[in-house]
């Protein structure tokens, strides 16, 4: 029977930016492809449960606890994915005036400036998880939201916009426990608006939204 899906880790051109130094960005990497190298074993470990066509009763602890780690691991290489590429050298702290997601913000929150105090808190909570930016599939709206772990606490069908890793090791080499603000800032300093524009804009939500 044929074997399908396994994933391939990607790369990212990133060196070079402010604020999140190379040293910082190659443990990432590594950190990143093994997410993706889990993934994919967790995968075949699990097909492998499928053999007899069915995942039998006393299989069920050991299933439950694969499937399980899968969506830790699946997410932590898909968020990954979403932070590196909404990163780019010479990117700037703010959405372009009239760019989409200016105007999106300022829908949702009142200005860009409150949606980022918003997304600077999310990303300030205490523990280790993702600040996410997202957009709602049907209305249009955006709303930022916290990701603890990679797992707990995805909105189902929502579109993520902006991504940013609050984990201690994307900054641990390069500030202090307590200084997640200055990486937050300097996060900022480095966002891809295209990337984030392009998201909102390619979302089938967002011409809903415009149309209404
Ligand atoms: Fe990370």
């Amino acid at each position: 029977m044929k074997q399908t899906g396994t994933y391939t880790a990607r790369s990212f051109d990133l060196h070079g930016l402010r604020g999140i130094s190379d040293r910082t960005l190659d443990t990432h990497f590594k950190l990143y492809e093994g997410y993706v190298k889990e993934t994919n074993r967790l995968m075949q470990l699990l097909r492998d449960f499928l053999k007899d066509g069915k995942v039998d009763q006393e299989e069920m602890p050991a299933y439950s606890e694969l499937k399980r780690r899968m969506g830790f691991e699946s997410n932590g290489m898909v968020l990954h994915e979403y932070y590196f590429d909404n990163l780019m050298r010479g990117g700037s702290d703010r959405s372009p005036d009239h760019s989409p997601f200016r105007e999106a913000a300022e829908d949702s929150f009142g200005s860009f400036e409150l949606w980022k105090a918003d997304f600077v808190g999310v990303g300030k909570m205490r523990g280790v998880g993702w600040a996410v930016c997202y957009l709602h599939p049907t209305m249009g709206q955006l709303a930022n939201h916290w990701i603890t772990l990679h797992e707990v606490g995805n909105v189902t069908g929502f579109v993520p916009l902006l991504v940013m890793d609050a984990w201690e090791h994307a900054f641990i080499l390069d500030y202090k426990p307590s200084e997640r603000g200055e990486y937050i800032d300097a996060f900022f300093s480095n966002v891809n608006w295209g990337t984030v524009n392009q998201r909102l804009i390619s979302s089938p939500a967002h011409h809903a939204a415009q149309h209404t």
